[in-house]
């Protein structure tokens, strides 16, 4: 057996058993998250961090790249120090697995430090709303996130097992899926983002003009980069270059923990997949669903652009 395949086969059987999920005020977690809730609440959050937050499958890392891109004025060679997980700690991250390093790395990283969340707004550590951090939040529609949640869950495999398709809707529609429900989530956020400085952006939005968001991360991190910078920004983090960039893409995680031969983490990274993915039964149920879930709220999502 070569090492390569030791190394997975040990990693195989250390990690990839039966995945323990518990709740947290009804949000179901990772039971070693919820292991460690009491440090992850009491997290110390700092006026000067950045907290990228959103939903799990919104464009997380693709928003990550581009802000460490805006932070170091589009310079590519210091955007591949390090990968995406290290440069940007994933706050409730406290996992057994030595691999990502979460809360420990970010509670000793030095400032300015840039952090990432999927934690609904009730479940954030309350020290971000007292040191009134900057809080960017990413959203996707529904049927493209259940999609990309659908495959990434495949392919992550200390996430618990999907199902099929249909199964998994099920449970994302009834909120049974590890961070909750993406329905509570987008709007409890929503609702925040006037009371706290939140720049609240929409994937499809990114996709549709990133020059147009970039700009408003630029305003919201109170930067001014030339047109040539932003237009470098927009080349570096287009879907496919960071599908090619290891940095970004997660292939150099163990093929025992990410199978990247099962569903690749840069999929397809376009808006209005779910098309080839929900029979007609799938699309009225959700959309019946999503309304009645939805009412009252002003957030309007777009399924395709
Ligand atoms: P798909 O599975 O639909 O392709 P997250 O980082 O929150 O886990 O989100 C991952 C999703 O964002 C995946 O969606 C991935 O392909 C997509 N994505 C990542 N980088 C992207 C980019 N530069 N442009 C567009 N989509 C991107």
């Amino acid at each position: 057996m070569s090492l390569e395949k030791k190394k997975n086969a040990q990693l195989n059987e250390e990690f990839v058993q039966e995945v323990e999920v518990i709740e947290i005020n009804g949000v179901l977690m990772i039971k070693t998250i919820s292991d460690n809730w009491d440090p992850i609440w009491n997290f110390q959050a700092k006026p000067n961090d950045l907290l990228i937050a959103s939903y799990v499958k919104a464009g997380t890392t693709w928003m990550q790249e581009i802000v460490d891109m805006i932070q170091n004025d589009g310079d590519e060679k210091k955007c591949q120090r390090a990968s995406t997980y290290d440069k940007h700690p994933f706050i409730e991250w406290k996992p057994d697995l030595p691999l990502l390093p979460g809360l420990d790395l970010a509670m000793k990283m030095p400032s300015p430090r840039t952090l990432k969340t999927h934690l609904p707004v009730q479940l954030l550590p309350p020290s971000f709303w007292k040191q009134n951090t900057k809080i960017i939040y990413v959203a996707r529609n529904a049927k493209d996130s259940v999609v990309s949640y659908y495959h990434f869950s495949r392919m992550l495999r200390i996430y618990p097992r999907p199902g099929t398709l249909e199964d998994f809707i099920k449970k994302f529609m009834n909120g049974r899926v590890l961070w909750g429900s993406w329905y509570d989530h987008v709007k409890g956020w929503w609702d925040k983002k006037d009371k706290h400085p939140i720049l609240y952006l929409f994937y499809e939005d990114m996709k549709e003009n990133p020059k147009r968001e970039i700009q408003k991360i630029l305003k919201f991190l109170e930067k001014d980069l030339s047109e040539e910078i932003l237009n470098k920004i927009i080349y570096h983090t287009s879907f496919d270059i960071m599908k090619e960039n290891p940095k970004v893409n997660y292939t150099t995680i163990p093929r025992a923990v990410m199978d990247h031969s099962i569903s690749p983490f840069m999929r397809k990274g376009m808006t209005g997949d779910w098309k080839n993915h929900f029979t007609v039964a799938q699309n009225e149920k959700f959309d019946e669903d999503y309304k009645k879930k939805m009412i009252g709220t002003s957030l309007i999502f777009r399924t395709e652009i």
